[in-house]
């Protein structure tokens, strides 16, 4: 029976209603957090009386962190060369353009003026850490310096939150120690903005150099080939928006190049993304085919000069045959190296002289052979990979250790002056409320101190494929159900997996907004 005139119109007023709701919902909500941005509160001031923490690090680990530590506390000072937080999952995508690079930071300006207390920062680099004067050595490497540019903070508590850097070193011994001749000189990394924004305006650089007037046929093919090494994530992704980037505009806007653009991916192990189950490291060879993304495993490099990489290959018998491969530009992404910093401090302590990956730290995250020094994050050793969601997880668990530690505090304090009171009371019933009071505190107390052990929960891995597919590795509901899935599917939750976990609205409606850009108008291909 057809659904009578007058209740057709009730259920159409009643959905028109609902999404006039909800549209001024959502835009009380953006003028509530816009406005809440822009007009921070008034902050406490530092407290001689309090404990000097010190953060260093402005990345995943420490900005999380800062983001869950109740600073009124503490007297907070960060200590980082970048200004910034850095949303690191979306950097390969500011390679080609498809991010620009500033909708993926946050200034650490924004984050500290949004705390209660008001949070020293200072730009700058760690140099050394004194564990014995609890002092920390901090320079001023930027470009702009004043009288002072070196000096020393002391702490009370100190949080080494500074990553890692690039490794550059091989498998055997001499390379291990001397690291693998001509990388740092030839090479880009992708670590940190300022490489990402080289890579940009080096593949730019090379196509236009490619198609300069006379350019012999060889060196057009030199120039045009992009060799990425690593065939771990980071070297994944960049190479997939490479490919994209010529697929989809450069293909279109340069065409004398259309036949020579290739890009290489070289990589030592036999497969690719080794964190990966096997059926998605498949996909993802077979998708790199798919989009002539040329994958070399088995293939270590051993020198590199300004225009080749000498490689060593495995052969199917396992005999093994030296290679020279041209590029044009080399990306070099094979993880990570302990930072000079962490290395020195690593020195200072026998309790660490067996650790080789770096800080070696307890359930707590504590490092081991020191008191009140704690380590998150890519320069501590831990069971966990070097991720984002390791160091983030290690920041919001210090937060709560910090957090609780100064409860823990006050509230010893607050036993300790009951306890004075109850020692000088000569009257029964003040006597016995002052009783009940301190039992009652002390159960709070072994309350507030029961703070278990870090433990990390893996919620997966994503990665970007290239061709608008990726690849998911995810757990559920603590890891009770897993599920590996890889497509099209699996990149729109890869795109709404990260613009959820993005720092602010502002970076949100940034990368939104990049992303419609570069499906409108495409990417920009002029120089910077
Ligand atoms: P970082 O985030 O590297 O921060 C270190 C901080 O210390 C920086 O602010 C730096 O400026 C500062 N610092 C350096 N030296 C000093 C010093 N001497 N004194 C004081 N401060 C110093 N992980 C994932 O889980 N998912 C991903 O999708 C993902 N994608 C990635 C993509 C790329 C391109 C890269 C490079 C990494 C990616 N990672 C990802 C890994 C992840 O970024 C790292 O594991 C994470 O950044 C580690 O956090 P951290 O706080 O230890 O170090
Ligand atoms: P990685 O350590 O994961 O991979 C580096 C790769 O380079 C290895 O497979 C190694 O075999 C190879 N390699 C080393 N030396 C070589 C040589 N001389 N010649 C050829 N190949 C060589 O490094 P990556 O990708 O930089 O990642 C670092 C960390 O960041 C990892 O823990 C990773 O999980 C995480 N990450 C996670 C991402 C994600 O989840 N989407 C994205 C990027 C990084």
């Amino acid at each position: 029976t057809p659904i009578p005139k007058k209740q057709r119109f009730r259920v159409l007023r009643f959905l028109w209603r609902l999404t006039w709701l909800s549209t001024l919902g959502g835009a009380a909500y953006l003028t509530y957090h816009i406005y809440d941005s822009k007009h921070p509160p008034e902050q406490l001031p530092l407290d001689p009386a309090k404990k000097t923490l010190v953060i260093l690090g402005s990345g995943w680990g420490s900005v999380s962190l800062l983001k869950k530590l109740d600073t009124e506390d503490y007297n907070v000072v960060v200590i980082s060369p970048r200004n910034f937080f850095l949303f690191t999952p979306l950097l390969p995508s500011c390679t080609t353009g498809t991010i620009e690079h500033r909708s993926i930071m946050e200034p650490l300006r924004h984050i500290i003026r949004h705390k209660k207390r008001a949070v020293k920062y200072y730009e700058a680099e760690a140099t050394k850490i004194d564990v014995d004067r609890r002092v920390v050595k901090i320079n001023d490497f930027s470009d702009v310096k004043g009288n002072v540019s070196e000096t020393e903070v002391p702490f009370d508590y100190l949080v080494v939150g500074v990553g890692a850097e690039n490794a550059t070193f091989g498998k055997f011994l001499m390379l291990c120690l001397f690291g693998i001749p001509g990388v740092k000189e030839n090479a880009c990394f992708l670590k940190e903005i300022g490489d990402a924004q080289q890579i940009r305006k080096k593949v730019m650089d090379c196509i236009e150099t490619a198609t300069f007037k006379d350019q012999t046929e060889e060196e057009k093919d030199r120039l045009l080939h992009m060799v990425v090494v690593g065939g771990g994530p980071t070297g994944i992704e960049f190479a997939a928006e490479l490919q994209d980037f010529f697929e989809e505009d450069l293909r279109k806007w340069v065409p004398d190049i259309a036949d020579r653009f290739k890009v290489t991916l070289v990589e030592a192990l036999p497969n690719v993304l080794p964190m990966f189950s096997k059926s998605l490291i498949d996909y993802t060879e077979k998708t790199f085919k798919d989009e002539n993304i040329s994958v070399r495993t088995k293939t270590m490099v051993k020198k590199v000069t300004d225009k080749n990489i000498e490689v060593e290959a495995t052969q199917a018998d396992g005999s093994k045959v030296k290679e020279s491969i041209n590029y044009g530009l080399l990306v070099w992404a094979t993880g990570n190296a302990v930072r000079g910093v962490v290395r020195d401090l690593m020195t200072q302590l026998p309790a660490q002289k067996n650790s080789r990956r770096g800080l070696a730290v307890n359930d707590y995250l504590v490092v081991d052979g020191t008191d009140g020094i704690w380590a998150l994050g890519d320069c501590s050793a831990t069971k966990y990979a070097p991720t984002a969601q390791v160091a983030a997880q290690q920041g919001n668990f210090l937060a709560r250790l910090f957090n609780s530690m100064a409860k823990t505090q006050a509230v010893e304090e607050e036993l300790r002056s009951l306890d004075a009171r109850l020692q000088a009371s000569a009257d029964d019933a003040e006597k016995a409320l002052l009783n009940a009071e301190i039992n009652a505190k002390g159960r709070s107390l072994s309350k507030v101190k029961q703070l278990s052990p870090f433990q990390y929960s893996h919620q997966g891995s994503l990665a970007y494929i290239g061709a608008d597919r990726a690849v998911a590795d995810l757990n559920w509901f603590g890891g009770a159900i897993s599920s590996a899935t890889g497509g099209e599917l699996t990149y729109l939750f890869w795109r709404s997996a990260y613009v959820s976990m993005v720092f602010s609205l502002r970076n949100r409606i940034l990368v939104l907004t990049d992303w419609l850009k570069t499906k409108a108008f495409g990417r920009d291909v002029s120089r910077e």
